[in-house]
């Protein structure tokens, strides 16, 4: 990141300036606290150099919600009162949106469009920045395959390639289109945490923490995200937070991160409780000493760094390489103020259209969908009222009664038998009033989040039992799933004609579900992670290795049963979606270009309306004595077409994409390649190539 001349001459004559104690307090952080004066006493004398904007380490739940103006105040009294005038960063975890609230970025990854996040991401900054926040702690780039985790909502799904586009467009979009630094989060494998249990160890290969959970975080640097924040889980045992191979050696110096390394929120603290301090001294110097720049809110720094470097048991030169990461992003900040927001209409249409792209359409048989036009329908569930379910996890500044329900947007375009109280016996009733029942299910919007674990992975019996009720006594229904992860939705596939996956939408959700449900719209998301049909085939990921024999698998039957009770292919599979149209692909050709590959393929819309396809791209290595994943996506494209029309796609594929790590975590080329070009990771349209000296 380096900065400019002028402001790295700006940095060292501040670093010259600065006492020890005031090198320390730039490595402080701290939240609001009740008692607000202290903590603006802190910043007036320089022991505290940011605040995370929030009272408790669960920001993403807290019902209370600071001012703008108290914001406005630390910053004035950091510029005028304290001794070096050096700015506040201000940090709060703008997520998925400020005041307008964009569908949780699981639900923007299933957009399959990273460039729609990243205009999410600028206006949630200059909504933001308006409110004298400068600093988000988003985009989290973990990879998750373990829908148990709560955190699974936060990301961008099972797979390396997708989050990495997406982390890298919402790192643009926060950083160089909204103004306020970015947080690539939770560096490194929090999303393998064990058994999907939060804060848990990760044993994750070489391999896998390379191929799986660091190309997100590689693409956030090279995008130039000012903040990197290290995990709270422990990789094979070594907290990251004290990991020095993990901060130091892989992000500092071989991705060549230059910005700050924040730790979690008193992880630092906590390394006292994993069993990796002595105490609270011994943190603070294993932590500054592996890497971690600022202390968010553990208070260790503060209470030892000092004393740490006088003894010469962590070096000043240290101190100032971190005093010096913080300065630089500081000032850059203040060079560079965000825009004014566009206006609350523009991020309103911008969060509608994210959230009717993210919608995916699972199942739709006996013509349930699109609703006929002017037909009354039956609405069950009491999912179907509610508003706030729709603003999901992490959101802090949007408002629920500025939030429609799927009621209120249904009632507004046709006659409804409406049951929204979700007993039975009154959903049967509705149900037998009308052709089609829309039965609305909901995951809790708090259900999903930080420390927010499931075992079950499904929805609520009572809601289940509304939808069976419904099921015997309509003859078309159409389940409307509002929920933070993908669920394990067997039942629901039993009794729904059509299945609506609508994830937590945002501020416009329930505007987009029923603009989908009457055909204004055509549902185009794909799924962003993989749709077991039980708990128990957890982990379920598209790219898992090919195994020693022919065992029923992701991609269907084999001669051996993977399990006795319970197919071992997912509901859904990974980029999963239907249209309310019809796409074919032609064969896929070959041919090299440059040191890689052109992949090409014709696709056709079949059907009677204009609709867009998320064309994907996979590949499969071959040989080199390794066992390689099944399929590994390597490109997709959203192509609009108008019924009969035909466009070819066409993915180069360079060695970037076409290497992999070997088993010591070294890149290579492989002999050969399978690929596919198809509408998910389950097609059969492919072909074969090979790389000369591969
Ligand atoms: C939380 C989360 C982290 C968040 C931080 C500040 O504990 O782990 O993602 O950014 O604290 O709220």
């Amino acid at each position: 990141m380096g900065g400019s001349g002028e402001i790295e001459r700006r940095v060292q004559a501040l670093l010259a300036r600065m006492t020890l104690e005031e090198k320390v307090g730039q490595l402080n952080q701290q939240p609001l606290t009740q008692d607000i004066s202290a903590l603006e006493e802190g910043v007036r004398s320089g022991s505290v150099g940011s605040v995370v904007l929030a009272y408790t380490p669960f920001a993403g739940r807290e019902g209370r919600r600071d001012q703008a103006a108290q914001r406005e105040r630390l910053q004035r009294i950091a510029l005028e009162e304290s001794r070096l005038g050096i700015p506040l960063l201000l940090g709060r975890d703008v997520l998925h949106g400020h005041r307008t609230v964009f569908p949780i970025p699981l639900a923007q990854a299933a957009a399959w469009d990273p460039a729609l996040a990243g205009r999410a991401a600028a206006l949630a900054a200059a909504e933001a920045a308006q409110e004298h926040v400068n600093w988000t702690f988003a985009p989290m780039a973990d990879v998750c395959r373990d829908l148990r985790w709560g955190r699974v909502v936060e990301g961008y799904g099972e797979d390396p390639y997708l989050s990495g586009r997406y982390a890298q467009s919402a790192v643009e979009g926060f950083q160089k289109h909204g103004g306020i630094s970015a947080c690539a989060k939770h560096f490194l494998g929090y999303g393998g945490s064990e058994g999907g249990r939060d804060y848990s160890g990760v044993d994750a290969s070489q391999r896998q923490l390379r191929e799986v959970y660091l190309p997100p975080f590689a693409q956030a640097v090279a995008a130039g995200v000012d903040s990197v924040m290290a995990a709270f889980n422990d990789v094979n045992g070594v907290p990251v937070t004290a990991s020095r191979a993990l901060l130091t050696g892989l992000l500092k110096e071989e991705l060549g991160f230059d910005g700050i390394v924040v730790s979690d929120w008193n992880a630092i603290g906590q390394l006292v409780g994993q069993g990796a301090a002595e105490d609270r001294r011994d943190a603070a110097r294993l932590a500054f000493l592996a890497g971690v720049d600022v202390d968010m809110c553990s208070g260790c720094y503060g209470e030892h760094l000092a004393g740490l470097v006088r003894e010469g048991a962590c070096p000043e030169a240290r101190l100032d390489d971190a005093v010096g990461r913080v300065l630089r992003v500081k000032l850059r900040r203040r060079e560079a103020p965000p825009a004014p927001p566009p206006g609350r209409a523009a991020a309103a249409a911008a969060a509608l259209e994210a959230a009717q792209k993210g919608i995916v359409l699972l199942k739709n048989e006996n013509g349930a969908l699109p609703l006929a036009a002017g037909e009354p329908v039956a609405l069950v569930g009491a999912a179907a009222r509610q508003r706030r379910i729709h603003l999901g996890s992490w959101t802090l500044d949007g408002r629920a009664r500025e939030t429609a329900s799927i009621a209120q947007e249904l009632a507004a375009r046709r006659t409804v038998y409406a049951s929204c109280c979700g007993d039975p016996d009154r959903a049967r009733r509705a149900a037998a009033q009308a052709g089609t029942a829309v039965v609305v299910l909901g995951e809790h919007w708090d259900h999903t989040g930080e420390a927010r674990g499931s075992a079950g992975l499904t929805l609520p019996r009572r809601q289940l039992d509304a939808l069976r009720a419904a099921a015997g006594a309509c003859g078309r229904v159409v389940a409307v799933v509002c929920a933070g992860r993908a669920l394990c939705l067997e039942e629901v596939e039993r009794y729904a004609d059509a299945i609506l996956c609508c994830w937590h939408g945002g501020s416009q959700a329930a505007r987009a579900i029923v603009s989908v449900l009457c055909g204004d719209v055509c549902p185009s998301g794909r799924l962003p992670v993989t749709l077991p049909r039980r708990p128990g085939q957890i982990p379920l990921y598209y790219s898992q290795r090919t195994a020693a024999r022919s065992i029923d698998s992701y991609y269907g039957t084999g001669d051996i049963a993977s399990y006795l009770d319970c197919p071992a292919a997912p509901l859904y599979p990974f980029g999963w979606g239907l249209s309310y149209t019809a796409f074919s692909y032609g064969p896929v050709s070959a041919r090299r270009e440059g040191d890689g590959v052109c992949l090409a393929a014709r696709v056709r819309n079949t059907g009677e309306r204009a609709a867009e396809e998320v064309c994907q791209c996979y590949i499969q290595p071959r040989g080199g004595g390794r066992a390689h994943p099944a399929r590994l996506l390597r490109g997709f494209r959203r192509v609009r077409l108008e019924p009969g029309e035909e466009r070819e796609v066409r993915f180069v594929l360079g060695e970037r994409e076409l290497s992999g790590a070997d088993e010591t975590g070294r890149a290579r080329l492989w002999p050969g390649y399978a690929a596919w070009i198809g509408g998910n990771s389950r097609t059969d349209n492919g072909t074969v190539f090979r790389l000369e000296g591969g």
